[in-house]
């Protein structure tokens, strides 16, 4: 019996998706945004979600550039819908998972915010690998950020924000800020969920010390 062929096909990238061409280096500005000037500041939203609050705020900061990460590629295409819509030019999506993303692929001293917002709280002991923010983690992100470099932590979860805060205090790595209440800072499609079922958002705002 002749053995059949099996032929590999490429999933076509979807608009505004950033590839790229070497997964196993570090990614400049540059390469997320070559036509874009380098030294605008550079925004990353980590398991971003649908992207409308990665969407909303680059079309509110027309002068700053935003890297959406995401897993799942049916999130990672409303994104990649939504920038279409709006026609933005500073928003790119990736589709990579977040602690690789965060230690390995972005730049050192190269972005100037951060947001993780949301992340799920994985609450069940079994399930505490899963959980997103780690020494690792804190430490890659530490590295990501520009000098002055802000990381915004937002959760539901009260029990889970508390550890996971501890987890931070105790890398010495950032200092709590207080909140800018004028900034625009648009509410997430979870946040809104929550908000709508009465939760209480907990929020932390860390600079890179
Ligand atoms: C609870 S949702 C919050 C989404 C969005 N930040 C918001 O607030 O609306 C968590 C998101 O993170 C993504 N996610 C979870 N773990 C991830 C990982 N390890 N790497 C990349 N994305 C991840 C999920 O697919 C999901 O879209």
């Amino acid at each position: 019996m002749t053995p059949k062929t099996i032929t590999m096909s490429e999933r076509p990238a979807v608009p505004h998706e950033f590839l790229p061409e070497n997964y196993f280096r570090r990614q400049s500005h540059g390469d997320m945004f070559p036509e874009a000037d380098s030294s605008r500041a550079l925004e990353v939203d980590i398991g971003c979600g649908d992207g409308a609050f990665t969407s909303a705020l680059a079309a509110a900061l027309p002068g700053r550039d935003f890297l959406a990460v995401e897993r799942l590629l049916g999130r990672v295409r409303k994104v990649s819908a939504k920038a279409k819509r709006l026609g933005l030019t500073n928003l790119k999506v990736l589709r990579l998972e977040t602690n690789y993303t965060v230690c390995w692929l972005l730049p050192e001293n190269g972005v100037s915010r951060i947001h993780l917002l949301f992340p799920d709280p994985w609450p069940k002991d079994k399930h505490e690998n899963r959980r997103v923010v780690t020494p690792e983690l804190c430490a890659g992100i530490h590295r990501a950020l520009t000098p002055d470099g802000e990381w915004i932590f937002k959760s539901d979860h009260a029990i889970y924000f508390e550890e996971r805060l501890e987890v931070i205090r105790a890398t010495q790595l950032f200092k709590e800020i207080p909140w800018d209440e004028d900034a625009v800072y648009p509410i997430t499609t979870f946040e809104q969920q929550w908000l709508d079922a009465g939760k209480t958002i907990n929020r932390v705002r860390l600079v890179k010390l």
